[in-house]
């Protein structure tokens, strides 16, 4: 019997994600995880009881292909009263399995071989594969420099896109509050990027999946609130983050009706629908006062855990600029240690009980920047006695090398 010869890998640059691998090495060793993205916070109480309810009301079967109407009329509220942008309900709103099922869609649907897509370096590392697998090529915008490091912050360097766009630009892709470095947009960034693309054919994805967790006063922007950018748009959200359920796996997509129409044609053959008790919960527990007390407060309470955590790490030698918004905070070890980033994480997880997400797996696999990473990424989305043990091992560590 003749066995199928494996096909050449459509991604061959890509493993398992580190995020996956990170995880998996902290439980081996029985290492503290401050690695991968989810908070050890529960959900409110409130929504698992509405989500429960959906159940036993009979929301058990498929949900509309575009997700449950009552939570499209949320979000389309939620855009109008926090961005003054009108999206429809109905033809400009679209629900999937987080945000990475329409983020992976849109890419999909727009990016044809041989368009280029502009995505920030470091990214999220769902953008690059995606993009590949549409035929597309990757061209990378440094991020701006954090303020102690000598640059202006913020989530976007519009002179340095600017630079690399040509007439083969099909999409630029930003993310704010941005993983990993947490920076978040400013007003004169999405301006100065509104009078970049504004001659262009170009559309715009900015992902904003930790949404209102802006740090220290600075405000929930969004690229939909902005006029010369809503039209060419794609906005990303995603409820597991905004209400500790990442294991929900519900977000959403807000789009101009001609480019929502495209997506969902692929979101209808990808997942077509998702969790119909949650959403009908999630639609539920959104219009109740205890859900806007939860998401005025989201920002305020990660802040207070960045604090403590900085605070904790005060005279030690990482060298770090403190979150501009959601749940990351990046420390820069190469004060202590000049070896590569995952060889890094891979020895402090089993050599010193902490993991953390090395940053080189969000750039370009073997460029320069990937090379000179000496930066780890924790997540302090995490209940304060965990965030102290953080604090204690990574002391500890910072004790170990300079006893050495
Ligand atoms: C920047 C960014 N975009 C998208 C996602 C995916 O969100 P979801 O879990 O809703 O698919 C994540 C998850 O970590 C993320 O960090």
């Amino acid at each position: 019997m003749k066995t199928p010869t494996l096909p050449p890998s459509k991604l061959p640059e890509v493993g398992t994600t580190i995020f996956t691998t990170m995880s998996a090495l902290a439980s081996e060793h029985g290492a503290l995880n401050v690695a991968q993205g989810f908070p050890d916070l529960s959900p409110p109480t409130n929504l698992k009881e509405a989500v429960k309810r959906a159940i036993d009301e009979g929301y058990n079967q498929y949900a509309p292909m575009a997700g449950d109407p009552g939570l499209r009329a949320w979000i389309s509220e939620m855009y109008i009263q926090a961005h003054g942008a009108f999206y429809n309900a109905d033809s400009e709103i679209t629900i999937g399995a987080g945000a990475s099922s329409l983020l992976f869609a849109a890419i999909q649907a727009l990016v044809f071989p041989g368009d280029e897509v502009i995505i920030v370096d470091p990214a999220y590392d769902l953008y690059a594969p995606a993009v590949h697998l549409a035929g597309g090529v990757i061209a990378r915008a440094a991020l701006p420099q954090p303020p102690n490091l000598g640059g202006p912050g913020g989530a976007i360097d519009p002179e340095v896109i600017r630079n690399l766009m040509s007439d083969k630009t099909k999409l630029v892709i930003i993310n704010a509050p941005h993983n990993p470095t947490g920076a978040c947009f400013t007003s004169e960034g999405l301006n100065e990027l509104a009078d970049v693309l504004s001659e262009s054919n170009c559309f715009l994805f900015s992902d904003e999946v930790y949404g209102p967790m802006n740090h220290d006063g600075r405000p929930f922007l969004s690229a939909a609130g902005h006029p010369g950018l809503k039209n060419r748009t794609l906005v990303f959200g995603s409820f597991g983050k905004l209400l500790h359920a990442t294991g929900w796996k519900i977000g959403w997509v807000t789009a101009p009706e001609e480019i929502t129409r495209e997506l969902r044609k692929i979101h209808q053959y990808d997942v077509f629908s998702t969790g119909a008790p949650i959403q009908r919960g999630l639609a539920q527990y959104l219009i109740t006062d205890d859900a806007s007390k939860h998401l005025r407060e989201l920002g305020p309470i990660y802040e207070k855990k960045r604090d403590r955590l900085l605070k904790g790490l005060e005279g030690t030698a990482f060298i770090f600029s403190p979150a501009e918004g959601g749940y990351f905070q990046i420390l820069d070890y190469s004060k202590l240690d000049s070896r590569g980033d995952i060889e890094v994480a891979r020895e402090w997880t089993i050599k010193h009980g902490i993991a953390t997400i090395p940053i080189s797996p969000f750039r370009k696999r073997g460029s320069q920047e990937a090379k000179a990473e000496k930066r780890l990424r924790i997540c302090f989305a995490k209940g304060d006695s965990t965030i102290d043990e953080a604090i204690e091992k990574l002391r500890a560590i910072d004790m170990y090398y300079k006893s050495r």
